[in-house]
């Protein structure tokens, strides 16, 4: 009778959710969502488990929300994964996180060409271990040819790397005469970035209640709506997501401007 009545529940529930998401479609999706994962670590102390549970939760995460997004509509998910500042944690923690990308794309390639996701990675991956760089290189070779959503990992990324690394580029080809100082635009910046091929994102979304940015696309997030939440990443889930679309739906992008009707 119970299982009967929980089970009533769930399916009143995916209906709720099928209808937000159907009303959400109607209006102007965010094309681009980047997320900050955080509050695996606390996710698994709650638990008395050991952090790498946590992230190891964050993975399953991270396929139930792709999937999710990708059937919403939305565009591009980049997911901070690893950050250039997260080499300083226990090794232990390193290699862990290090052999995530590894598991989740060997045991999820088959259903994200299925669903026809693209997956790619911004960050230095020269400095990743070896099976890390193999396993995310074959996912980026074997999915290219996919136009559904495109799974952005941020891996080994920090953004004042990103821009330092831009700016050398810059530099360099002012050194060897291809570029003049007043060809410098930010157009120009940005196809410098490893964003190059993206827009930029319209929701960011942190979890777990931190509110700072942690060195993520500084110069990419300039007119982004931010939207936080105290849920933990490994409990975040299609519900979460669609009340921060929700909300995004309900902002008044500006850019800096006003609207017509305000100019008096
Ligand atoms: C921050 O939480 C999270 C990370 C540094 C790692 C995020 C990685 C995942 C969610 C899994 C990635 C999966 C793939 C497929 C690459 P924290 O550990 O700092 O949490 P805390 O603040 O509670 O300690």
């Amino acid at each position: 009778m119970l299982k009967k009545l929980i089970r009533k529940n769930d399916k009143a529930i995916s209906i709720y959710l099928n209808e937000r998401v159907e009303n959400a479609q109607k209006e102007q999706l965010p094309d681009h969502i980047a997320i900050i994962m955080d509050g695996n670590g606390r996710w698994a102390k709650k638990r008395a488990l050991p952090r790498v549970a946590g992230h190891h939760e964050g993975m399953q995460t991270v396929r139930k929300i792709t999937r999710f997004a990708n059937e919403v509509g939305i565009k591009t998910l980049t997911l901070y994964a690893f950050s250039t500042e997260n080499w300083k944690r226990p090794k232990i923690e390193v290699e862990f996180l290090m052999r995530l990308p590894e598991e989740f794309l060997n045991s999820y390639l088959p259903e994200l060409m299925e669903q026809n996701i693209q997956v790619r990675m911004m960050g230095n991956i020269e400095l990743l271990p070896e099976h890390t760089k193999k396993a995310v290189t074959k996912a980026m070779e074997q999915t290219a040819e996919n136009n559904g959503l495109i799974l952005n990992f941020a891996l080994n990324y920090g953004s004042r790397d990103e821009i330092v690394q831009a700016v050398k580029k810059i530099a360099l080809d002012i050194q060897e005469g291809n570029m003049e100082i007043n060809d410098i635009t930010e157009n120009n910046i940005n196809s410098y970035l490893m964003t190059k091929d993206l827009c930029e994102p319209d929701l960011l979304i942190r979890t777990s209640g931190e509110v700072r940015l942690s060195n993520f696309m500084l110069w990419q997030l300039a007119y982004t709506e931010f939207w936080f939440t105290d849920t933990l990443w490994p409990d975040f889930d299609q519900e979460c997501l669609i009340e921060a679309i929700e909300t995004f739906q309900k902002r008044n992008r500006r850019y800096g401007g006003i609207k017509e009707e305000e100019t008096n």
